[in-house]
Parts: C-alpha cells; structure tokens; sequence
C-alpha cells in the first residue's frame, strides 16, 4: 500500500480528485466505484469544478457505488441514490443510465444482490475504486466480523457507524439499522483503490489497517492483500502511525 501523506482535508480532496480525473482523461470509458459518506465530498467538488471549468467528460463513464441504506425511498434525503445526485451526478456530463446504487428496497434481496455482482464482474470490475474507512475500520459497510465476506448482501450496521453517520439525519434515531453493502470481492476487484482517510477520528482505524494483522476485525486490513492500493491520508489521520 503507497501511503500519500497530505496535510489537510482540502489538500486530500484535490490529490484525489487528481487522480480520479486522471483515469478519466485516460480512459474515458472507465468504470468507477464510488463510495458515499462525508469523506469524498471534497472530491466530488473538486470533479464537478473539473468537469464545469476544465471540460472534464464523463459522458462513458459507469459507475457502481458501494453501498446504501436498506428501506429508504431513493428520493429520501438520506438515501446514497440522493446523494450521489445532489453531490455529484446532477453536476457532470454522466449518462445517469450508467450509474448504479445497490437497490434500497429490493423484492428479493438475494437475486438482487447476486444481480449486482454479477454486473460489475461481467464489466469487469472497476478501475478505480474510492474508498472512505470508517471508524470501526469498515470499508463500504461491511462491518468488523469474525470473517471477510466476499459478495454484496444486507448487514446490520454497527451501534458506532449509526452514531458516526447520525449528522446526515435530523435524529440519531433515524439512521437506519441495516444497509446493502458489496463484499470484499468486489472491493479486491478493483486494478486501482483509493482510500481517503481524513480526521483524528480515523486514526487508531488507519493504523490497525497499515500496520496491523489482516483480520476480520479490521475489515480494511484485507487491502494489504491488494497490489494497488493508494491512501490519501491527512495530518490528524495519521497522528497515530
Ligand atoms: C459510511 C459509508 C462508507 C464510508 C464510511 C466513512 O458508513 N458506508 O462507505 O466510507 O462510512 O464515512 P465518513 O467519510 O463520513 O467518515
């Protein structure tokens, strides 16, 4: 794992939107897993001013997001389906037919899940995957577990992600209690990850995933099994290493 060490949020949303940009303009078709979260907002910004002030074209792009909340309405605020539209694919040239969010209220949660798998392998993965890390260590929302799972399914999420994403909703309460999330196949999948790691908050989860063993526990340590991972941390994130 190559380790980008950047002093700010503002500098880690720009490295990466860099990068994320430069895989567009080298391939215009690319497939682009994308994740949610406070995060890579700043990169998102940063894309939407690439795309409106430099030309930046992703009308062939694809993209698959990694998660959602299971039970909201797409057009619920606190949906990923909003937010991907509010932040970013209402702002870019994207063919919105070429996006795609886990269903949040499927009829037959196991096909659908089995359906969103097999999509992304038959386009053969992703070229680029962003990636946000949560405080438990989890990458997408899978979970510290007694075991990596490899294939997108419904999980309970943990007491400590509910609160963490509470300031997206009105209430704590309100954050659901389950989403539907890609497995671990899907994120290894990927030829490039991007991991952005921002606040004090994340530290002891950067450290355990740089440095620690590969366990379950830390779901984001299975990256050290990946060849091409690079990490956009801040100064606060890495307060730790
Ligand atoms: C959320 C998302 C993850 C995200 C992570 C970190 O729960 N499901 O994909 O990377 O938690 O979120 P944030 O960037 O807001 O800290």
């Amino acid at each position: 794992m190559k380790l980008l060490s950047v002093p700010d949020y503002q500098t880690l949303s720009l490295k990466a939107a860099e990068i994320v940009a430069r895989q567009v303009r080298q391939k215009p078709n690319s497939i682009l897993g994308l994740a949610t979260g406070s995060t890579p907002l700043g990169c998102y910004n940063e894309l939407v001013r690439l795309h409106k002030e430099e030309g930046l074209d992703f009308s062939a792009i694809t993209t698959f997001n990694l998660d959602e909340y299971y039970g909201l309405k797409e057009n619920d605020r606190n949906s990923y389906h909003y937010y991907m539209n509010h932040y970013f694919f209402d702002h870019i040239n994207i063919n919105k037919a070429s996006t795609h969010i886990p269903n949040s209220l499927p009829q037959d949660m196991t096909s659908e899940c089995q359906a969103y798998d097999q999509l992304a392998r038959d386009m053969g993965g992703m070229d680029l995957q962003i990636l946000g890390l949560g405080t438990t260590g989890h990458i997408a929302f899978n979970e510290p577990d007694s075991t990596f799972h490899p294939f997108t399914r419904l999980v309970n999420l943990d007491k400590s992600t509910m609160a963490a994403n509470g300031h997206f909703f009105k209430t704590n309460e309100a954050v659901p209690h389950q989403a539907v999330t890609v497995g671990m196949r899907f994120i290894l999948n990927s030829r490039l990850i991007l991991l952005l790691v921002s606040s004090d908050k994340k530290a002891e989860a950067l450290e355990r995933t740089l440095n620690g063993p590969i366990d379950p526990m830390v779901p984001a340590s299975i990256l050290q099994l990946h060849p091409n991972v690079i990490i956009i941390a801040d100064a606060e994130a890495r307060s730790k290493l």
